[in-house]
Order: C-alpha cells, then sequence, then structure tokens
C-alpha cells in the first residue's frame, strides 16, 4: 500500500503531540499540516490551558473542536508553536506562507520558546526559494514593492484575488537566487511597504518532524 501525502502529514502533526507541555498554552500554525495538527490536539484539549491561533481558519477550526482561543497579546509564556512549512533546509530555516498567513506566524513564532515544523519529505529541500517566497504588503505599496523587489533580483507575481487576515496583499517572489536567507529576509523587510515576508531564516525552526513512507526523522 502507498502512503499517500496526507497521510504523511498525519504522522507529522500527530508526532508533534509529545511537544505539547501539559496545562500550557500552545502556538498553533496555519495549512493543511497544521489542520491534521488541530484533529490531534482536541483528543488532548483538556490537558491544555488554551491556543493562540496564526489565522482565522484555524481559528475557526480549533473552536470547532472546543479548544479555546486567546489572544497573544495576553499571553507571556508560550513554550511551543507548532507549524507546517512550504520549504525546510537542513539549517532548518524554512519559507513559509503559501497559505498567506506568513505575518502572524512570524508573530506568533517570535513569542514561542521552540517552533516545531511538521511536514512531509517533499518539504525537505537542499536550497530555499524553489518555492516562491511570499511578501505581505501593504496595498498602496504593491508596485513600489513590487519595483524594489525586482531590483533585488527577484520576479513577483501579485496573489490576486487573496487578502491576507490583515487586510493586505501577497506579492509571490519567483526566481530569487538565495545564497544568504538571513540577509534576503533583512533586505525585504527593509522595504517600505513590506509587512513581513515568507522567509523564516533569522528565527527557524528547532525541531522538524518529517515524515516520509520510511518513517518520522526528528531533526534538531
Ligand atoms: C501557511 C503556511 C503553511 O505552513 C505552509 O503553506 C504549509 O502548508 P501545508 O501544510 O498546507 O502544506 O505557511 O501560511
Amino acid at each position: 500500500m502507498t502512503t499517500s501525502q496526507d497521510d504523511l502529514k498525519k504522522q507529522a502533526a500527530e508526532a508533534a503531540l509529545k511537544y505539547v507541555q501539559p496545562n500550557s498554552i500552545v502556538g498553533v500554525g496555519t495549512g493543511s499540516t497544521v489542520n491534521f495538527f488541530i484533529d490531534a490536539l482536541a483528543t488532548m484539549k483538556n490537558d491544555i490551558e488554551a491556543a493562540v491561533s496564526s489565522s482565522e481558519a484555524s481559528t475557526e477550526r480549533l473552536k470547532a473542536h472546543g479548544i479555546e482561543v486567546v489572544e497573544l497579546n495576553n499571553v507571556a509564556d508560550l513554550p511551543v508553536y507548532i507549524d507546517g512549512a512550504d520549504e525546510i533546509d537542513e539549517h532548518m530555516r524554512m519559507v513559509k506562507g503559501g497559505g498567506g498567513a506568513l505575518t502572524r506566524e512570524k508573530i506568533i513564532a517570535a513569542v514561542a520558546d521552540k517552533f516545531v515544523c511538521i511536514a512531509d519529505q517533499s518539504k525537505v529541500v537542499g536550497r530555499l526559494g524553489r518555492f516562491p517566497i511570499p511578501v505581505e504588503v501593504i496595498p498602496m505599496a504593491r508596485s513600489y514593492v513590487a519595483r524594489e523587489i525586482v531590483k533585488l533580483g527577484g520576479d513577483p507575481v501579485w496573489r490576486q484575488g487573496f487578502v491576507t487576515d490583515n487586510g493586505n496583499v501577497i506579492l509571490d517572489i519567483h526566481n530569487f537566487d538565495i545564497l544568504n536567507p538571513v540577509q534576503l529576509e533583512q533586505q525585504l523587510n527593509s522595504i517600505v511597504g513590506v509587512v513581513t515576508n515568507g522567509l523564516f531564516a533569522k528565527r527557524g525552526a528547532n525541531i522538524a518532524i518529517i515524515a516520509s513512507p520510511d518513517g518520522l526523522q526528528f531533526m534538531e
């Protein structure tokens, strides 16, 4: 029997339960892999205090399971944040934001003590950047930011018809030759009008749970 990509996502998601600390608040990411994690978290909902959520979609799913969602501003201590990725390299640097939730994801990741990345093996890459880098932009700055990104060597494509949970737009940057992900993350952030970008290099994952047909691999 072949293992589907969804089976692998589910395996990685369920394995992340062991990093959830009893009686604590859990940081929850966004995406199809995280949806499996939310479903798994529901089995231990009475053991946790609450969740903080990185998107309206995750909030809705958490609440549907009867898991309380609290505002990040009211949380001082967040032991763990669990989220997927579009790409992850051997240094635990990631590209995220395929689902457009990158800004709230990056904020919660900054607060959390530990970032646990859950993914199937297709997300593991030798070098970041084949997946286009999402950049969240204030709407009136879209064209200016796009021109500045071209100067950095990328090809920005407006994700048409998509508005983030923060009311902003996304530019997906194709064809970046990423030699130094930390430097590029900083360069993108310094363009006026950019809210955040999907390179999670400065603050990467602390643990990655990668599922393949051969089993689970834990990277630290
Ligand atoms: C959403 C994200 C997701 O973590 C990323 O897109 C991976 O999603 P999936 O688990 O559906 O493959 O960054 O903004």
